[in-house]
Parts: C-alpha cells; structure tokens; sequence
C-alpha cells in the first residue's frame, strides 16, 4: 500500500504545486565581480505579480548552511550551493512562492522571488582577491546588491509594499540585510522582514563546546563578513558575534517577524549535538526523530529550548512593538516554504492562527503585533515533526 500512498501524494502534489519557475542569470554582475564561489553568475527566479499586488514584492532568499573554509568551500564549487551552473533551470514556487489564494492567502498575487543562495555566507562576504589555487570567490555580499539592483530595474522600485524574507541561511540573511534591502526602497515603500528558520543562537553543545560560535566565527573570517554585518552591531562587539540574530537584531530598525520552531531540528542536530561533540552517535536515532529521544536527550533539549527562548527575547530590542514572533514546539526547520506548514487545514497554529495569517495580518497591521511561544514539547498537536532518514 506504500506506493499507493506515495503516487497518491504525488498526485496531490503536483496538482497543487504545480507553478514552475524558470531562472534568470545575473550576467551584468560577473563584471562587477558580484558571482557565486566558483565565478559563475549569481541567480533567481521571477513570477510576476498580477491584479491588486502587481506593485508588491516578496524577495525569498534559499538556504543552504555556509561553508567555512576553504575544504568546505571548495566541496561547493561542484554544487548548486556554490555555482549557478549547476542549478535546476525551473523551480517549483509553492506555499509561501504560490499563486493561488487557497495555498498563500496574503502574498499569492505579489511579484515573488527566489534568489538563489551559492556564496556560502548567507550573502555577507567580500573579499577582494580571487585565491590563484583554488580559484574561489567569496562576494556575497556584491550577489546580493547585484540582484537587488536589477529586481529594482524590473519594477521593485516602484514597490509599495516590500517583504525580505528567507529560510535557514536565507532567513539569517533576511536578517543581516533587512535594514539594507528597506534603504534600497523609496521611503513611501512599506518594507518589513521575515525570517523563517533563521534565528540560530549561540549557545554550548552537549559537551560544552563553543561550536557554533567557533564554525561563524570561521565563516566570518573565510568569507571577509565583519565589514558587510550592521555596523550598528559590530561598533559594539566582536564583529563574529553580529552573525548571531540574538546580538544583532536587536539593532535593525525595519520591523522583523521571525518563525522558528524552538527545537529547530537543524541547530538540534549541528548546534546542540553537532557530529563532533556525539563521537558515539549517542544522538544519532533522537536527531532524526524527537519521539526516539531518551528522557535524559528530551531534558537536555527542553534546556535548549529555554536558551532559545532567551535569545528570541533578548534579541528584541528597543522597537519591541514593531517586531513579531512565531515559536512553536515543534520539531522543524524551513516551516514558509512548505505547504504543510505554512497554510493548510492541519497546520501547525498557535492562538489559533496558521503561520501564514499570522506573518499577512502581522505584515498589514490587522491585528496587535503576533509574539507567540508555545507550551514545551510534546504539548503542540499541530506540529509537523520532521522524521530524518539519517
Ligand atoms: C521557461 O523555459 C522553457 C525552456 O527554456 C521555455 O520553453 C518556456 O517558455 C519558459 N517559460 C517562461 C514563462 O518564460
Ligand atoms: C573545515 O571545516 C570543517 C567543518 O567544520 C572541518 O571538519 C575541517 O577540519 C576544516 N578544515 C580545515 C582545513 O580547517
Ligand atoms: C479557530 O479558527 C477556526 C477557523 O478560523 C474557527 O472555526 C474556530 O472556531 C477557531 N477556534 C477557536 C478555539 O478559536
């Protein structure tokens, strides 16, 4: 019967996310050596808007982790995350990326883009020379002016309203980059931030380590980052720390929502018990399935979920009244490009509303701004737990 389940999925699948969008290379950008690592054009995908949002846009920036050497960096240059040759020409836009009402209610008819992530830096590095060995390019910082001068030229200039938002490493760089992507913008444009995803917090790993903040300070120093983070942020601290959301959101001024489940699976498995501080794999069957955690793993991870919480408060800032949140318990990474997740009849809620209405009503001002957290795991039915195959 599994394979009738799985055509059937298939089916519904491909009837509801049907909207194929083709790419669009950045050939002026070679030029002003704004490529991805391995030298090619930077990219995107462009659906046009139509009736009431034609003047309205929604700029969704992939993921996609980093890379914080040059070992890891050059293991890119053969990938989609490190060179545009290698990306997939069409791509599939659905939930938050959908043209139909009944899958994205607020955004459906707004010009959607998805810029393409192949600098390895959540689009922040510069570093002018080119490496004659490996012939790497760290220039994300230019990718990410480059597409934005030409989605400008193609009308965003004309925006009237105007969303950065993204996921994983994408919803970090819709982070770092709101307060850039609000300044590119007339004044008259109403411009907000989303972050899904993206709100990694330093905090220890199971065996006490500084991992995370050791791994960016990596990618900050490999990829040239510190003078491409808010400066309003890296005046007052170590220019590393700026790449965490906790520190450096505080100080961007353009109103930001962020989504995260508080046991994000990814910074459970690469934050909390990263390969290198699980030797044994003790956690191995607990990071690909909560329900397979042992009480001891489950204590340790509502422990986590109190740093997170910590982070998402301390990361609020003076303009608390403009900023809005989603934190569910759930078991979860990326939940706005996922149908599933972002709006369907049995989506993850909390006080009742989808993430989608949450983020359209926090976006237009219907409501008092949306903070949500949640009770801690298991409490949340609503969750679409992820089960990893490894
Ligand atoms: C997308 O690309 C394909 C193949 O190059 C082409 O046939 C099609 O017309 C393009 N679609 C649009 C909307 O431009
Ligand atoms: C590069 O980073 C990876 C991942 O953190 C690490 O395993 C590797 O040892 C590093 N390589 C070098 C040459 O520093
Ligand atoms: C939750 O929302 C649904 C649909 O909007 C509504 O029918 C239902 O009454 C709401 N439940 C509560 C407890 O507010």
């Amino acid at each position: 019967m599994e394979w009738l389940r799985i055509t059937l999925c298939l089916v519904i699948l491909l009837r509801t996310e049907g909207l194929y969008v083709n790419i669009t290379y950045v050939q002026t950008a070679v030029a002003k050596g704004a490529v991805c690592l391995d030298g090619s054009p930077p990219a995107y995908h462009l659906d046009r808007g139509f009736g009431a949002g034609v003047n309205n846009w929604l700029v969704q920036i992939e993921g996609g982790g980093w890379c914080n050497n040059v070992t890891t960096c050059l293991a890119r240059k053969t990938n989609r995350l490190g060179s545009s040759k290698q990306m997939i020409k069409q791509l599939a836009f659905s939930a938050i990326l959908s043209d139909k009402p009944q899958f994205n209610p607020d955004f459906y008819n707004w010009n959607r883009v998805k810029i393409r992530y192949c600098d390895g830096s959540s689009f922040t590095g510069d570093v002018e020379a080119v490496d004659p060995v490996t012939k790497l390019y760290y220039r994300g910082a230019r990718v990410f002016v480059a597409v934005m001068e030409e989605l400008l030229a193609k009308g965003m200039k004309n925006a009237q309203n105007a969303v950065l938002s993204g996921c994983s490493a994408g919803g970090l760089a819709s982070i770092l980059h709101c307060d850039s992507f609000k300044a590119l913008l007339p004044v008259r444009t109403k411009v907000k931030c989303f972050s899904d995803a993206g709100y990694f917090i330093n905090t220890k790993d199971i065996s006490a380590a500084d991992h995370i903040e050791a791994y960016f300070n990596d990618v900050v120093t490999t990829h040239g980052s510190a003078k491409n983070l808010p400066i309003s942020c890296t005046s007052k601290m170590k220019p590393s720390l700026c790449f965490f959301p906790q520190y450096v959101s505080k100080e961007i001024r353009t109103p930001l929502f962020v989504i995260n489940a508080a046991y994000d699976s990814w910074q459970i498995k690469n934050i909390l018990a990263p390969g290198v501080a699980d030797p044994h794999g003790i956690w191995h069957d607990c990071k690909t399935d909560i329900t397979k955690c042992s009480t001891d793993q489950l204590r340790t991870m509502q422990g986590f979920r109190l740093e997170f919480l910590k982070a998402i408060s301390s990361g609020l800032g003076p303009l608390i009244n403009t900023r809005g949140y989603f934190i569910n318990s759930c078991y979860a990474h990326c939940q706005t490009e996922m149908q599933e997740n972002w709006f369907a009849i049995d989506s993850p809620k909390l006080n009742n509303k989808t993430i989608a209405k949450a983020v359209g009503d926090w976006f237009y001002d219907t409501s008092e701004p949306f903070q949500r957290g949640d009770c801690p795991y298991p409490c949340d039915k609503t969750c679409h737990n992820r089960v990893f195959d490894i």
